[in-house]
């Protein structure tokens, strides 16, 4: 038996993407990639002046690209009817309430073209994906990073580096697309680094690669197959409710975020919250700050069995006080952490749905992945998908002959 779900090679996909291409579009071409991501610990606290400690994926979102001479941009995805051309207009660069996927890549357009980077020309653009599509492992980052990378290299955008790959990204998700996420999934799938998970401070953006293959033990994702539906609108709830808390705590000392305050600071100036809402969610913020920190240090320290923990304290924190998880994945988390070999495991991502990670050791990987498809099949008759996480690097060219 083969450990969890295997995707088609880089070679299998361009293959097909080039056919299509040729056909669609024709011409000459170039070929590139961005990352999803997984986020080992740090959940919802990106938009919280807090840290995050995210791997980008092996797999991810593949791009074909050429510049056109008119101002037509077409935008074709294998992974949406076969591939049916979108035909938009650098003119008219605006939200489109039927434009599905293709507003992140506007957007993206969009951003460049707002933050003073006019584009000579359109584009012609064919997508892939392998990331499932709402299962929280940041497809939509994924696709916004890869057309800013296709973007700067057509156009020889020189002063665009990696990180603008991501503020460009974000800044196209937050105010063109109107989701206000942070900056962890853009960020991770332009700066992610081979066998690394990336310790970011969000509040500053300084980083720190660690490494991140374990001797005896890997990442495994499970994927519950349930959608994040609701995860627009309740992420923009708990951010509100974050800025809520903040605005009430700066009465009684002086922060900006929540991310500012110790696990100790926070107990003296709870009381201020009165509603136990706002408590649940301010409490959820900083404690997973403080977990971060703890579990980014046993890591460096080779204690992988305290970081397994506190990614256990993290799954409670995101069910009970930021109410972001589902009873599927609640269900995944809960049978895990009975199962041998397991040293850890969370929801991870935006929530409603998506994925958990688990870090198992080698010896129990099978048997992990065989009784917890059992049981979630027997409770919700659906069928849960693993995928054995392999730190890969950020977005970039592939050079294709
Ligand atoms: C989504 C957002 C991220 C982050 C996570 C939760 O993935 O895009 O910015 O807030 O949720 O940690």
């Amino acid at each position: 038996m083969s450990l969890g779900t295997v995707f088609k090679s880089q070679k299998e996909i361009l293959g097909e993407m080039k056919s299509v291409y040729e056909k669609t579009f024709g011409g000459s071409y170039r070929a590139f990639f961005a990352p999803g991501r997984v986020n080992m610990i740090g959940e919802h606290t990106d938009y919280n002046g807090g840290h995050v400690f995210p791997c980008a994926l092996s797999f991810g979102t593949y791009a074909l690209a050429a510049k056109r001479d008119d101002r037509k941009v077409r935008l074709a995805s294998l992974n949406i009817r076969g591939g049916e051309v979108f035909e938009g207009s650098l003119d008219d660069l605006v939200y489109h309430e039927d434009g599905g996927w293709t507003n992140y890549p506007m957007g993206v357009l969009w951003a460049f073209e707002e933050t003073g980077r006019k584009l000579p020309s359109g584009v012609d653009i064919l997508y892939f994906g392998n990331i499932p599509a709402g299962s929280g492992l940041s497809s939509s980052a994924s696709l916004e990073v890869l057309t800013g990378l296709v973007l700067r290299e057509l156009f020889g955008f020189e002063d665009v580096s990696q990180e603008d790959l991501a503020t460009l990204g974000q800044m196209a998700e937050n105010q063109f697309v109107g989701m206000n996420c942070g900056i962890m999934d853009q960020y991770a799938s332009a700066m992610g680094q081979k066998d690394h998970a990336i310790y970011l401070d969000t509040n500053t953006l300084k980083k720190e690669y660690a490494p991140f293959v374990l001797k005896d033990a890997k990442i495994v994702i499970t994927n519950s197959g349930v959608k994040h539906q609701l995860a627009s609108s309740e992420y923009n709830t708990r951010r509100a409710e974050c800025e809520k808390a903040v605005e009430k705590i700066s009465s009684v000392k002086p922060v900006s975020t929540l991310g500012e305050l110790t696990t100790k600071e926070f107990e003296k100036v709870k009381d201020v919250l009165k509603d136990e809402t706002l408590l649940r969610r301010a409490r959820h913020a900083v404690t997973e700050n403080a977990r971060t920190l703890e579990a980014y240090d046993a890591l460096l320290k080779g204690d992988v069995e305290t970081f397994g923990k506190l990614m256990n304290e993290s799954h409670t924190s995101l069910e009970k006080d930021y109410e972001v998880s589902c009873p599927e994945v609640d269900f995944l988390v809960h049978e895990a952490w009975k199962l041998p070999g397991v040293i850890g495991s969370r929801i991870t991502g935006g929530g409603f749905g998506g994925c958990t990670v688990s870090i198992v050791k080698n010896e129990h990987i099978e048997n992990f992945m065989e009784v917890l498809q059992k049981k979630y099949k027997e409770k919700f008759g659906l069928d849960a998908e693993f995928y054995i996480a392999d730190p890969g690097d950020g977005a970039h060219e592939i050079r294709i002959d």
